[in-house]
């Protein structure tokens, strides 16, 4: 087991003679103000007006202190240069803990304002180091106070059934304070499977899947959702595979156009409108009567109906104005930055997700993530942000 781990950590840390004193600090201390030299460098090349958005500039700000923390400690030599630099990295972990929203606020700002300005080649080197240098200062740290089951920040023989059931349990509450009415989860395939993974990335994807099936079962359904005929459940089936562990969440939530398919994928795609005026509101009605399938492409039933719970429902949360109600249903949805997120987050250590999406009926999502243990792909490829920073090395 010993070997195992320690092959792991190697995998996770990319460094060579990890049992050499201090070498983790040490690669660390040469490692990350690279990478963040090369994040700020990112974020002064965009567009000025991306520069001077508040959020943006406040993400450029904890880069730099980052940046200038770690590159002017001291060398390594002693324990207390040690402590010192755990105690360093674990701060400006915290330090870039909103980091992702604040990215998500930023680029929506941006683009009410630009419409036409896109940053998706810049947002996926952004969020690919970030999953990077976190996980090795995360790791870095959570090494330095073991726990019990864990490698670093790799949990050994997690439950998937418990982890979806947790969040299941905090999104139905959230969900039936916004709508009124939340969907059950119901649970197939393999109960028992387990996962070597890092529980917080399992979480993030698992939560973001599933609060797009809660919403889209919700918004299509609600209007006619009775005791007697609640809302259809979201099911979510696990399987164990040689090598990873596959989770299918599927929900009867109108699916999407096909044209509609490819763009969820891009950051700050969504079908949320958060600046609802009345007017705002009743285009919004219209728009959503052009372009979601839940609404035109039911083909069953009288079809105005769905069409009208749309509008008024959304005229609805424009004319009442409550602010606080918007704010707290962009803990549901509204960023578009879930899709593509969770899949960066998949493909990072070799997994993926797949969406089948039935205009009409419903989606499902496949997730695969694959075990982040010795001797599996996911732990021998190479770390993506090593390959993005050789590529950046080449061209530069
Ligand atoms: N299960 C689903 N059913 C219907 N539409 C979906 C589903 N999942 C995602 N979508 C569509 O894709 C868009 C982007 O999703 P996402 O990236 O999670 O951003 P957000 O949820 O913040 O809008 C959603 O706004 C929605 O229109
Ligand atoms: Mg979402």
């Amino acid at each position: 087991m010993k070997a195992v781990d320690q092959r792991l950590e190697e995998a996770l840390f990319r460094f060579a003679g990890a049992c050499a004193a201090w070498a983790a600090e040490r690669w660390l201390r040469e490692q990350l103000p690279i990478r963040f030299a090369r994040r700020i460098e990112d974020i002064l090349q965009l567009p000025h007006v991306a520069v001077i958005n508040p959020q943006m500039n406040s993400i450029l700000n904890t880069y730099l202190e980052t940046f200038e923390v770690i590159h002017s400690s001291p060398p390594i030599r002693t324990e207390d240069d040690e402590r010192v630099f755990l105690q360093a990295i674990a701060t400006q972990l915290e330090k870039h803990n909103p980091g992702t929203r604040l990215i998500a606020e930023g680029y929506r700002e941006v683009r009410r304002l630009y419409p036409y300005i896109r940053l998706d080649d810049f947002l996926h080197d952004h969020f690919t180091t970030r999953i990077a240098t976190r996980i090795l200062m995360d790791n870095y740290v959570e090494m330095r106070s073991p726990k019990e089951g864990y490698v670093g920040v790799v949990c050994q023989n997690m439950q998937p059934l418990k982890i979806v059931q947790e969040i299941a349990g905090e999104l139905t509450p959230l969900t039936r304070s916004l709508y009124g009415c939340a969907p059950e989860v119901e649970y197939r395939g393999n109960p028992d499977c387990v996962l070597d993974y890092i529980p917080r990335h399992v979480k993030y994807m698992v939560r973001e899947l599933l609060k797009n099936a809660f919403r889209s079962t919700v918004e299509r359904h609600l209007s006619r959702s009775t005791v007697s005929d609640p809302l259809p459940h979201v099911a979510v089936e696990l399987q164990q595979g040689d090598i990873h562990v596959i989770f299918k969440i599927s929900d009867q939530g109108g699916g999407m156009p096909k044209r509609m398919q490819r763009e969820a994928w891009k950051y700050g795609w969504t079908t949320v409108n958060t600046d609802r005026s009345y007017r705002e509101a009743w285009q919004y009605a219209e728009d959503a009567e052009e372009s979601c399938s839940w609404d035109r492409d039911r083909g069953h039933g009288d079809p105005s109906k769905p069409l009208q719970k749309s509008r008024i429902h959304f005229i609805f949360v424009g004319l009442c104005g409550l602010r606080s109600l918007r704010l707290r249903r962009s803990e549901l949805a509204g960023y578009g930055f879930g899709l593509p997120l969770t899949r960066l987050h998949a493909q990072y250590f070799g997994g993926d997700v797949f969406m089948q999406a039935l205009p009409g009926h419903g989606t499902d999502l496949i997730l695969i993530l694959t075990h982040l243990k010795a001797g599996t792909p996911s732990t021998e490829i190479d770390d993506l942000s090593t390959l993005l920073y050789k590529k950046e090395v080449k061209s530069s």
